[in-house]
């Protein structure tokens, strides 16, 4: 058997990291950082991917951390994700998400290897969509603002970077991260009230085809790949452009939740800590004609369901 190439993951304990390694792992040699979840968890669930515990903002850590690894591709998913946290705790988001970008962005250039930076349709201020790659950043929230910012500095390190803009995820949990759909279906099973925007909007697609897409980009960066690699951003959107409200109906209709109660709510009626952009719905054609081909959302709610409803 040919030698699979190496693909680091950052953010491996994570939901989207998860669901990467599980994507990946045919044809790639994964490995793949974690930082707060506990050695026990790690040994149990992801001791065949990990290496050591890595907090991605201290250069030594992350430079012995790549020589060890020595990895063709790095795809970068670790973030402090949640915007409320974010907001919340300013300093916390840019150290993980500003800091960590930077400095594995300035190591990946150092040793010539090739970074994918998970980014998010968050960069957006939601007044102006479809977003298409060269539209202004625009952010709401700290969270927003210091993605931003950590794009900049993947693309100022070195050519071989893709900004990876990722749309709302779903998807089964890894074993420390859910999305979510994890919040929604318990309440659906008991026959809860679930209030939700319908008037926000996103292009969503699952993890499996989120991951698909990444994978897709992290290939074209080997030296035997047939297309040339895609470098700088790149939307990988859904097709469909749904509210909050219509996916948690769709959710009911394909899971089977006759029970659930979903009332529409307005987004304006909410004051949460951080901002939220009505419409970042992502216009994602230069992924779709380089390959990237997101099914049906119902078919990919479908795919996800059986995944979590079977455990
Ligand atoms: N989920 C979505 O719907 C969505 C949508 C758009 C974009 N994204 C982007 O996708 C990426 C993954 O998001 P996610 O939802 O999978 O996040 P998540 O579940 O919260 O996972 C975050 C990961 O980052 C790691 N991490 C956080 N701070 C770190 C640090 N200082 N050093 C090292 N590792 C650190 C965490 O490790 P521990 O847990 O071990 O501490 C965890 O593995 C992020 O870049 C996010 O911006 C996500």
């Amino acid at each position: 058997m040919a030698t699979r190439p190496a693909l680091l993951i950052t953010g491996l304990s994570g939901f989207l990291g998860w669901n990467l390694a599980q994507e990946a792992h045919r044809a790639w040699a994964v490995a793949g950082t974690y930082y707060r979840t506990p050695r026990r968890v790690v040994q149990a669930h992801f001791g065949a991917f990990a290496t050591g515990r890595i907090d991605l903002t201290q250069l030594q850590e992350v430079r012995e951390m790549l020589a060890a690894t020595r990895p063709d591709v790095v795809i970068h998913a670790a973030a402090l994700a949640n915007p409320i946290l974010c907001e919340r705790y300013p300093d916390d988001s840019f150290r993980s998400n500003v800091v960590a970008t930077s400095v594995l962005a300035n190591l990946c250039a150092e040793r010539e290897i090739p970074l994918i930076f998970v980014s998010t349709d968050l960069v957006f201020d939601g007044t102006r969509a479809p977003y298409r790659e060269e539209d202004p950043v625009s952010p709401v929230n700290v969270y927003g603002e210091h993605k931003a910012l950590a794009e900049e500095a993947a693309l100022d390190s070195q050519e071989r970077v893709a900004v990876c803009r990722m749309p709302l995820m779903f998807g089964p949990p890894s074993p420390t991260h859910g999305s979510f759909l994890q919040w929604m279906l318990p309440k659906m099973a008991q026959g809860a009230v679930l209030h939700l925007f319908h008037d926000e909007y996103r292009t969503p697609v699952s993890a499996q085809v989120g991951a698909r897409g990444l994978l897709q980009v992290a290939g074209r960066f080997l030296s035997d790949a047939e297309e040339p690699p895609i470098v700088g951003r790149l939307h990988l959107g859904g097709r469909e452009r749904i509210s909050r409200y219509g996916f948690g109906c769709l959710v009911q209709e394909v899971g089977g939740y006759a029970q659930a109660r979903l009332e529409p709510v307005s987004v304006h009626d909410f004051k949460g800590p951080a901002a939220r952009p009505p419409d970042v719905s992502l216009d994602s054609e230069r992924a779709y004609a380089a390959g990237y081909d997101p099914p049906p959302l119902r078919e990919q709610l479908r795919t996800v369901l059986h995944m979590v409803q079977e455990g």
